[in-house]
């Protein structure tokens, strides 16, 4: 029973709405999503077409100022992202801080928080260029950040990014790339990469957007409301999820366990999920998936990987797709499903996955975080339902039984 509360709003009147689910925290023009259609729209662009016709940064443009650019303006932006590749040479003392076997997100987390310690010359939240200066810079330096993360925990001498490579092709070095030689890149891994990054750029008020706008509607820095993001996206049911994708397929191991994870999954009495299965908008295929699938193959055909996870992963989806459980609760392969199948065909480990999930999906935390602050805005304040006890008096310390 929920006890009376003091009429602590105008008409004490407020809707309760439980991870809501119905609930619009905002006005924004970035994204659109038909969940039922299966529909993801940037700025009015369908996700197939920048995935096929487009690059990232060319996305970033568009989501941050609300146009695709023409080729001069594409020009200037990507020289201005190149400008500010590098990180200051004193967070490296930050990494090496941290245990070299401590998660990459959690390094992360307190990376780009830092960073809020290095920018002092952009602090103005109310001024246009400060706000522009820093989306640039961020954008411009998670993929270094990542890769730090990357090099630190294997124990390899971190890469300064290198501006003549495109931004898909300087992160694949600065990961894999080494002092002793010049590095190789694969155009098709390059490419593969930029359409993962895209796949993620942005995805409107998700729980990662939904924190930074939060922690942004009180003037917080916004560094420190993208390390807020970053952290609210570590967890499996979000951006966690495209590791706990490949870990739940080590784990069924062969095609010939579906039957018995996919009775695990539904069951109410069994916590198990089937990771990468399901959304909260969604009710139709997710269209990303569509391409991270499609993409799939296409890598793995083209870089001659022969991988049995894939395998398994197509039976799973297959085995899914064909019971009445999923196809009732329109439970469909979301975007994670595939993207670690993807990454792991790269090189990448595991545990990166959320890391480059962090990377590209900064370009929309901070496209929104920016729209909320040059806008009319409020604190953002939930109310809750309290259930807990009435007015009582207090009881001394020897009267309590
Ligand atoms: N496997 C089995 N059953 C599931 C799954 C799943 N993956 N997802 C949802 N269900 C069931 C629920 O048990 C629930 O059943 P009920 O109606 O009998 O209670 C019903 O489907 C509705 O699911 P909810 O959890 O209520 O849906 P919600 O919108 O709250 O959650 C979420 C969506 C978190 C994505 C959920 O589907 C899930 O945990 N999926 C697996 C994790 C995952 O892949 N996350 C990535 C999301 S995409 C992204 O962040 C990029």
């Amino acid at each position: 029973d929920v006890v009376d509360v003091a009429p602590l709003t105008a008409n004490n009147l407020f809707t309760f709405d439980p991870g809501f689910t119905s609930t619009a925290s905002c006005e924004s023009k970035i994204t659109y999503i038909d969940g039922e259609k299966g529909q993801l729209l940037h700025r009015g662009y369908s996700i197939e077409e920048l995935a096929s016709n487009s690059d990232y940064l060319e996305v970033c443009y568009l989501l941050w100022h609300g146009e695709l650019p023409t080729q001069a303006q594409k020009d200037a932006f990507v020289s201005t992202i190149k400008n500010h590749t590098m990180v200051h040479e004193q967070l490296q003392f930050f990494y090496r801080g941290f245990r070299r076997d401590a998660h990459p997100m959690a390094v992360m987390c307190g990376v780009v928080g830092a960073l809020s310690a290095f920018y002092h010359d952009s602090t103005d939240i109310k001024n246009p260029q400060h706000r522009e200066i820093t989306a640039m810079r961020l954008i411009a330096k998670m993929p270094t950040i990542a890769a730090m993360c990357y090099k630190y925990a294997v124990g390899q001498p971190f890469m300064y990014p290198r501006n003549d490579l495109t931004y898909s092709e300087n992160f694949l070095h600065m990961m894999f790339g080494t002092p002793c030689e010049e590095s190789k890149i694969s155009p098709v891994a390059a490419r593969a990469m930029d359409r993962i990054f895209i796949l993620h750029a942005d995805h409107e008020q998700n729980a990662s957007t939904s924190t930074v706008r939060l922690a942004g509607s009180s003037g917080a820095n916004p560094f420190a409301c993208i390390a807020a993001g970053i952290s609210a996206l570590w967890g499996p049911a979000h951006g966690g999820a495209n590791e706990a994708v490949l870990n739940m397929l080590d784990e069924i191991g062969d095609v010939s366990n579906i039957d018995t994870y996919i009775a695990k999954a539904k069951d109410k009495n069994d916590p198990f999920k089937l990771m990468g299965f399901g959304h909260r908008v969604y009710k139709n295929y997710d269209p990303r998936a569509s391409v991270m699938r499609e993409s799939c193959h296409e890598v793995l055909k083209e870089l001659g990987v022969k991988d049995a996870k894939l395998e398994l992963a197509m039976k799973l989806e297959e085995i899914a797709l064909s019971d009445p459980y999923f196809v009732e609760k329109k439970l469909f392969p979301n975007v994670d499903f595939y993207s670690g199948i993807i990454l792991s065909a790269l090189g990448i480990p595991t545990s990166m996955f959320t890391v480059i999930f962090a990377l590209s999906r900064t370009v929309g935390w901070i496209s929104h975080w920016n729209e909320m602050i040059a806008n009319p805005y409020k604190i953002g304040r939930p109310r809750q339902l309290y259930t807990g006890e009435t007015e009582r008096s207090f009881v001394p310390v020897d009267n309590r039984k």
